[in-house]
C-alpha cells in the first residue's frame, strides 16, 4: 500500500469501547495517546455502549470474590484458569469504586441515594449468578460506563477514525504501530506499545446483539502478526434476544429473568425446569440449548408480572426497544431466540495483558485471559475488560521502550477499483449462523468451512476501502473459528456439538491456539 501520512505516538489503543476509554484513562498524562476507532457514521461500532445488565461484582451480603470465582468457574465448564478468575474476583470491587469516583452514577438502594459506598449498590441478579451481583444503570450500563470513562478519556487521546488494516511490526516480530485506512489514504501510525481493545465477533454471524461492525479485526490483526489466538470455537449466543426479522436481535437483558421473568415453550410450558436447577437462571448455554430445542428454536419470554412502573424505572431499555418492534413486555409473552452475543475466546493474554508478541497488549472482549474458560458468566464482561485493561496499563507503561521502532513494511492492499461487499457480508454471515452458529455438527461445519473457501477467493486481497477490509478480517477470523469447532469433537460451554453432545474429559484441560506462521491468505 501507499503510505499516505504519518503519526507519531507513545501508545496506540485500538478500539474506544470500556476497555480501550477506562485504559486510555488510566495512562499516565505525560503519553502521547492516540486512539483509533472504526467511526461508523450515525452509529456505534462497538458492544459496549450497548450493554444491558451490568458487570458483576461481589459487593453483597451473601457474596465474595470466593463465591463470584465459583460461579464463574461453573459457568466456563471446566476450561477457566483458576488464577485469572481469582484476579477478576478479587480486583473487580477496587474498579466499581474508581468508577463512582469518577462519576458513574449505577442505581442504589432506596434511601442510600447519596452514598458514595458500594455496599449501597442496588445489585442485579443474572444467569449463572447463586446470588444478585450486576451493579448496574436501570437496563443502560454501558452507555453510562462510556459516558464516564469518554469524559476521562478525551482529554488525554487524539482520536483517528479508521480501520486498521495491519499491526506494524520490525524485524525482531516486536510490533511498532499500526496501519490505519482513514478516508482512503493509509495512515502509518508509529507506537511505542499497542493495545488492542476491539471488541468481539457477533457481527460473523445472521443473528447478533452486537452492532453489525463487531467483526473480530482485532483477532484478525493479531492473528496475521503471528500473536497467540485461542478458544475462537467459543462463541456465547444469548438466550433471549428478540425474534424478529433480520441480523439485529434486539437484546432483552438477562435482568429481566433476574427479577423474575420467565421462559415457555409454544404450549406454554415452562420447559427449564426440567432441564436445570437454577432453570430460567441456568448458564447461558444451558438456557440457550433449551430455547434452540423447542419449535423454530423459539421460546416465549414472560415479563408481564412486572408492572409498567417497574419497566420504566428498571428496564426503560428493552421496554422501549421491544416497543420499536411492535411488542409490548407489559402486557404480553414475547418471543425469542439465541443470538451470538460474545466472543469468549480471542488473542491469548497472561494476567498482565501482554500477548505472545512483544509490545502489542490486549484487554477486554478481543483479549483471552482465560477467566471465561468455554463461556462467560453474565456480567463478567465489563468486569474483565475493566481489571485487565487496568493490569494491561500498568504492565504496557512499565515496560515501554525508550521510542519507536521500525514499521517493517505496510501490508498489501489491491489497487482494483472497490467491490460491492454486501452480498458477499450476507453470505458469511448465514453461512456462520447455520453452519457455526449455537448448533454445530462436522456435516454443517465442512459446508461452512467450503463456503469460506470459496469466499476467501472472491476477496483474495482487500482494496483501499473499509468494507472490503472488515469483511477481509472477518473471514480469516470465520475461517479459523470453523477449524477449532471442527477439531473440537465434544459439547462445552459455548461450543454445543449435535454430533457429540457430551463434553469428553480427553478435552476438559485443551485449549486449541493458533499460531500464524506466515501471513494468512
Ligand atoms: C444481559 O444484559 O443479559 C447481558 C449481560 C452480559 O452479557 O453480561
Amino acid at each position: 500500500a501507499i503510505v499516505d501520512d504519518r503519526v507519531r505516538a507513545d501508545v496506540v489503543i485500538v478500539g474506544a469501547g470500556v476497555a480501550g476509554l477506562y485504559a486510555a484513562a488510566r495512562l499516565p498524562d505525560h503519553l502521547e495517546v492516540v486512539v483509533v476507532d472504526k467511526g461508523v457514521p450515525g452509529g456505534d461500532s462497538g458492544s459496549s455502549p450497548w450493554a444491558q445488565g451490568g458487570l458483576a461484582v461481589a459487593l453483597g451480603p451473601d457474596d465474595s470474590p470466593a463465591v463470584h470465582a465459583a460461579d464463574t468457574r461453573l459457568a466456563g465448564d471446566g476450561l477457566c484458569d483458576p488464577v485469572a478468575v481469582d484476579v477478576l474476583t478479587r480486583e473487580a470491587p477496587g474498579h466499581v469504586r474508581q468508577l463512582l469516583r469518577m462519576g458513574a452514577q449505577f442505581d442504589r438502594v432506596a434511601g442510600e441515594l447519596d452514598s458514595d459506598d458500594p455496599g449501597h449498590l442496588d445489585l442485579a441478579r443474572e444467569g449463572g449468578q447463586r446470588v444478585p451481583r450486576s451493579v448496574h444503570r436501570a437496563d443502560a450500563t454501558g452507555a453510562e460506563l462510556v459516558r464516564v470513562l469518554r469524559a476521562a478519556a478525551a482529554p488525554k487521546v487524539s482520536r483517528l477514525a479508521g480501520i486498521a488494516v495491519g499491526l506494524a511490526q520490525d524485524d525482531a516480530r516486536r510490533v511498532t504501530g499500526l496501519w490505519v485506512l482513514v478516508e482512503g489514504r493509509v495512515v502509518a501510525v508509529e507506537a511505542r506499545a499497542v493495545l488492542l481493545a476491539t471488541g468481539g465477533c457477533g457481527g460473523l454471524f445472521a443473528a447478533t446483539t452486537n452492532p453489525a461492525h463487531a467483526t473480530a479485526d482485532g483477532v484478525a490483526l493479531a492473528l496475521a502478526a503471528g500473536a497467540a489466538v485461542r478458544d475462537l470455537e467459543f462463541v456465547q449466543f444469548h438466550p433471549t434476544g428478540l425474534a424478529v426479522a433480520g441480523t439485529w436481535r434486539f437484546l432483552l437483558t438477562e435482568a429481566l429473568r433476574g427479577a423474575g421473568a420467565t421462559l415457555h415453550d409454544a404450549q406454554g410450558n415452562r420447559f427449564l425446569l426440567e432441564r436445570h436447577p437454577d432453570a430460567e437462571l441456568a448458564p447461558r448455554h444451558v438456557v440457550a440449548k433449551a430455547i434452540l430445542d423447542q419449535h423454530d428454536g423459539t421460546a416465549w419470554l414472560d415479563a408481564t408480572h412486572l408492572s409498567e412502573q417497574q419497566f420504566a424505572s428498571e428496564f426503560p431499555t428493552v421496554l422501549a426497544g421491544a416497543r420499536r418492534y411492535g411488542f409490548d413486555l407489559v402486557n404480553e409473552r414475547v418471543p425469542v431466540t439465541p443470538a451470538a452475543h460474545y466472543q469468549v475466546g480471542g488473542v491469548r493474554t497472561d494476567l498482565d495483558g501482554r500477548t505472545s508478541l512483544h509490545g502489542l497488549y490486549a484487554a477486554g472482549e478481543v483479549a483471552s485471559t482465560g477467566v471465561h474458560g468455554a463461556n462467560r458468566m453474565a456480567g463478567n464482561s465489563l468486569s474483565e475488560a475493566l481489571v485487565f485493561g487496568a493490569r494491561a496499563v500498568d504492565a504496557l507503561v512499565a515496560e515501554l521502550p525508550s521510542r519507536q521502532g521500525d514499521l517493517g513494511p505496510a501490508p498489501a492492499l489491491a489497487s482494483r477499483p472497490s467491490v460491492a461487499t454486501d452480498g458477499l457480508r450476507d453470505r458469511l454471515r448465514s453461512a456462520m449462523l447455520t453452519g457455526a452458529g449455537p448448533v454445530r455438527t462436522e456435516a454443517g461445519l465442512a459446508t461452512v468451512a467450503a463456503a469460506l473457501d470459496t469466499m476467501v477467493g472472491d476477496l483474495d486481497l482487500p482494496a483501499a476501502v473499509p468494507d472490503e477490509v472488515e469483511l477481509w478480517h472477518a473471514l480469516r477470523v470465520s475461517r479459523l473459528l470453523v477449524r477449532a469447532a471442527r477439531l473440537r469433537t465434544e459439547s462445552r460451554g459455548g461450543h454445543w456439538r449435535d454430533d457429540h453432545p457430551a463434553s469428553d474429559d480427553a478435552w476438559a484441560d485443551v485449549h486449541l491456539e493458533h499460531v500464524a506462521t506466515r501471513r494468512p491468505g
